[in-house]
């Protein structure tokens, strides 16, 4: 079946700029249905970073030749355009860090480990993502900070009846704006008033949030963001965090070293102002570069537009799985588009996700299967692991036949 579904992207284009989906296996070519796990690259993000290596590639930060200079306002300019991409009142809001669980540890080691207390309360919910549940843990453990759990409605939204009871007297409210398991978009502008309103901290984990829809973290009204390059069209190996001005700077440092200080003594040291306070070491630099090339490349095909082409697939796999599969297939999260982004967690029969996957990557179509990092939310959907389709800006109507019929096949060699 061929594609063109969209007037919102034109897909065929888009994915000719991606290299690795022209690759085949087995002469075959590959239907990429992991990009919530991670996302393929672009030519122009592949080659921004290999031109600067080529042109311009020196430390930054240290050296007073001119190359270094050179090297260094490339990596500013990549902070820059990572902080217009989520609507930062400045560059220096973002900071730059391994990636978005490295952003939420920074959040709760630093911020954390500086404002909380024994008693005082945490409030996450039943969809995070580990990387928003471990350091509120750690810092448990070290601390005896209290952990609240904001429970899911049976379609798998955030109930929010008893909120304001939950955040009453709580230091922080920690959610995802979008869950990697059932798609499920949260009203974060919402979640952070009510934060507010009870005087704590708002933090959202945008990690899935911001690759796929225009975002504003003023307009949201939260404190600090987290988000990851490799998941929008980047590289690997380089997140951010966004902060208020103001909260980075009463922020104590994070990690301790080079590049972080103002000045250091036998007796101690200054931090460098923010964002350098905390970037300690060598930064990745080239990864900042593509990172800046990543928010080019989507910004050049529109976020509205990115958002209206999931929306589409999702619509179109919603249905074509239901319609091929019916009772045999459970598909998680809520059913109404417009609470939910690309991303499809499933159960086919009693089929382990495992044995699905392997079945379906006999026929290059690639999908995560496992606890997706979020082994709460699996305890609470009653399993231990889900099949999951994700969709990016380089999927068409192609690949959902293609996963439709490789389920297909799977459940005739495990004879359903
Ligand atoms: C919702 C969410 N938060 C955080 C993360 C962590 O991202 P990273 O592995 O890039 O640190 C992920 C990754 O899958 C995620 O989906």
């Amino acid at each position: 079946m061929t594609t063109e579904l969209i007037d919102t992207l034109d897909v065929r284009t888009v994915k000719a700029q991606f290299p690795l989906l022209a690759t085949t296996i087995d002469d075959a070519p590959i239907h990429y249905l992991d990009s919530a796990n991670s996302a393929q690259k672009p030519h122009a993000v592949l080659d921004a970073m290999t031109r600067f290596n080529e042109t311009t590639y020196a430390p930054i930060n240290r050296s007073a030749y001119r190359l270094a200079a050179q090297a260094t306002d490339a990596y500013e300019q990549a902070r820059a355009k990572v902080a217009g991409f989520v609507n930062a009142a400045s560059p220096d809001e973002i900071v730059f860090t391994k990636n978005a669980t490295e952003a939420m540890n920074l959040v709760a080691q630093a911020w954390g480990r500086a404002n909380l207390r024994a008693g005082d309360a945490v409030v996450l919910s039943h969809l995070e993502h580990h990387a928003n549940i471990v350091p509120w843990h750690l810092l448990a453990a070290e601390l005896g900070i209290e952990l609240r759990w904001i429970p899911l409605t049976d379609d798998g939204r955030l109930d929010l009846t008893d909120l304001d009871r939950l955040v009453d007297g709580a230091k922080v409210v920690s959610v995802t704006a979008m869950s990697n398991v059932l798609g499920t978009l949260t009203p974060v502008t919402e979640l952070c008033a009510a934060a507010h309103r009870a005087g704590a901290l708002a933090v959202v984990d945008a990690c899935q949030f911001v690759p796929h829809n225009a975002t504003d973290v003023q307009a949201w009204g939260a404190d600090f963001a987290a988000f990851s390059s490799h998941k929008m069209c980047g590289p690997s190996g380089i997140g951010a965090l966004w902060g208020r001005a103001e909260l980075l700077e009463a922020t104590p440092p994070f990690l301790g070293g080079g590049n972080m200080i103002a000045d250091v003594r036998l007796d101690g040291f200054t931090s460098a102002p923010v964002p350098a306070k905390f970037e300690a070491g060598t930064p990745p630099i080239t990864e900042a570069i593509g990172f800046g090339a990543a928010v080019d490349f989507m910004n050049g095909l529109g976020m509205d537009a990115v958002r209206a082409h999931e929306l589409e697939l999702t619509s179109y796999a919603l249905e074509t799985l239901e319609a091929r599969f019916g009772d045999e297939i459970t598909i998680h999260g809520p059913r109404r588009l417009d609470v939910r982004g690309g991303v499809l967690s499933f159960a086919l029969r009693d089929l382990h996700p495992h044995d699905v996957s392997q079945v379906l990557d006999q026929r290059n179509v690639c999908i995560r299967a496992g606890h997706h990092c979020a082994k709460p939310l699996m305890k609470l959907l009653g399993v231990a692991a889900t099949a999951r389709a994700s969709f990016y800006v380089y999927n068409d109507r192609d690949d959902v036949d293609a996963l439709a019929d490789a389920l297909d096949s799977a459940s005739d060699i495990f004879g359903l």
